[in-house]
């Protein structure tokens, strides 16, 4: 009998930002037709799959995650018909294509919210009455979760008042989504990345946090039980489509035990898992890291990610440029997926010195730090000022006077690049693809700062100290000068047998 591995299993993710990936119409947004323009640099990377985060028509409250309309493009972005010559030439270049699913929140520009506000269909929302708001939740971003509406009554909005939260709790919100996922199958896409997924029911009396943690699974606003019968229904409908469609949850949680909670054969495929994410550089912290996600349930489907739209770039985390390579050649020599965020690929920082009036993300506004616009900057393809080919208009945030050798046509032609770093390890890894067994044995090593680990014919071994250490073998690829038989600090080698 002979078994196949899916293909999201241990799939190369590229997450898609398509405001700030290229700008086909000169508006200094980037757009779907730009990101068509695009694939063959994604194809030649090495990437086996991309993740569009939202380009559903929105206000852009919070960059797209407050959807009006879930199934029509945002005419900023482009048409359906443009997301349909999208998705026809990605897969022409053997690329899948996932998209964000955003079903906690609408938009209150959404029909649904403004006919709530007119006094129709509240209870669609999580809609309550008082002189006070309902109960001690704050919104994610800062401040109360609750807004009030002109009558006096209270809605509940986890992130900000333009995203108000659904109620799963009404069999309309869950037909409409249902009817949602179907749309886009049907127009070919490989499956969706869910936001908030553990977010959607909330206790049924809205109780007090109290001084409990809000994201703990299992909390009055978090991870309650009554999510995973939509996830069933849900994985019911992938399943009846041909060609494994697939879901991945965003659930943030400490424990990877809670997100085998998400990751059941009748539930989703994968959920993030954001401990590495937000493990510091060290060699014990990676080890644990990968230790207790591996042992636990939701291990059986890994994913490691090191940066997201929603983070600070690792390449800023983490300092010296060997280090996020070395990064990378960890992740990738891991049994698992690998998401990787666009831009990474070409090594670029956070943006932390934007101007205070150039930011757009809400998280500023509202009070809880300068926000996460840093990462979302727009990608750099050519020449030697802004806009770098971005597109022909300024771009909608200011792109560093310091990025001319970080472009993409810059480091295409230096050997030594990161992007020609980044597209030598992913053609490895596709070389090594079904050669490696699952196990990951962890070998001895010299000194506590270094982790060594090996599946089959590949071992990786990751100097996370300072200073040199030596190794022995046949180098497959490296990260730092290996001439002088040392792993220089921050440095890694992948070795055969
Ligand atoms: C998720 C998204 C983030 C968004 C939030 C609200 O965490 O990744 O960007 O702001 O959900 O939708």
């Amino acid at each position: 009998m002979t078994t196949t591995t899916p293909w999201w299993r241990d799939a190369v993710v590229y997450q898609v930002y398509p405001r700030s990936f290229a700008d086909s119409n000169g508006d200094g947004e980037g757009d779907l037709q730009g990101l068509r323009s695009r694939l063959p640099y994604l194809a030649d990377l090495g990437v086996d799959a991309l993740w569009l985060t939202p380009f559903y028509t929105s206000p852009l409250a919070d960059g797209g995650y407050d959807v009006a309309d879930y199934r029509d493009v945002d005419p900023r972005f482009g048409t359906l018909a443009d997301f349909d010559a999208l998705v026809a030439d990605a897969h022409r270049l053997g690329l899948r294509l996932i998209v964000d699913i955003v079903p906690n929140h609408t938009s209150s520009a959404h029909p649904w919210f403004q006919e709530a506000l007119a006094g129709y269909g509240r209870e669609r929302y999580l809609f309550r009455e008082g002189d006070a708001p309902p109960n001690d939740w704050q919104s994610n971003f800062g401040g109360p979760a609750w807004t009030r509406v002109e009558d006096g009554s209270w809605y509940l909005h986890l992130y900000t008042p333009a995203q108000p939260d659904l109620n799963w709790r009404h069999p309309e919100v869950r037909k409409e989504f249902e009817h949602i996922l179907r749309f886009w199958l049907d127009r070919g896409v490989d499956g969706f990345r869910i936001d908030v997924a553990a977010g959607l029911f909330k206790h049924p009396g809205l109780a007090d946090l109290g001084e409990g943690g809000t994201h703990a699974v299992g909390s009055p606003m978090y991870g309650r039980p009554e999510v995973h019968q939509i996830y069933r229904d849900w994985r019911a409908i992938l399943d009846s489509y041909p060609d494994e469609r697939m879901a991945v949850g965003e659930v943030w949680t400490e424990s990877p035990d809670d997100l085998a909670l998400y990751v059941r054969p009748d539930e989703l495929h994968q959920a993030f898992q954001f401990h590495l994410l937000l493990a510091p550089w060290s060699a014990r912290a990676f080890r644990e890291t990968v230790e207790t996600c591996l042992a636990s349930p939701s291990g059986k489907a890994p994913t490691w990610v090191l940066s997201n739209h929603d983070v600070i770039r690792h390449s800023s985390r983490y300092g010296p440029a060997e280090r996020s390579r070395s990064a990378l050649m960890f992740i990738l020599a891991l049994p698992g997926s690998a998401y990787l965020y666009q831009g990474e690929e070409l090594g670029l920082p956070e943006v932390f010195d934007l101007p205070d009036a150039a930011r757009q993300d809400p998280i500023f506004f509202q009070g809880k730090g300068k926000g996460r616009d840093g990462c979302r900057v727009p990608l750099p393809w050519s020449g030697t000022a802004a806009p770098y080919g971005f597109g022909a208009g300024e771009p909608w945030l200011p792109q560093p006077d310091s990025w001319a050798p970080l472009t993409v046509q810059a480091q295409s032609a230096d050997p030594e690049s990161m992007l020609a770093f980044y597209r030598r390890a992913l053609a490895l890894r596709r070389r090594l693809r079904g050669t490696l067994p699952v196990d990951v044995e962890w070998l001895e090593t010299s000194s506590p700062d270094v982790l060594s680990f090996r599946r089959g014919p590949l071992t990786c071994t990751v100097n996370f100290g300072d200073e040199p250490v030596p190794f022995d073998g046949a180098v497959l690829l490296a990260a730092g000068d290996v001439a002088a038989g040392k792993i220089q600090g921050g440095g890694a080698v992948w070795l055969t047998v």
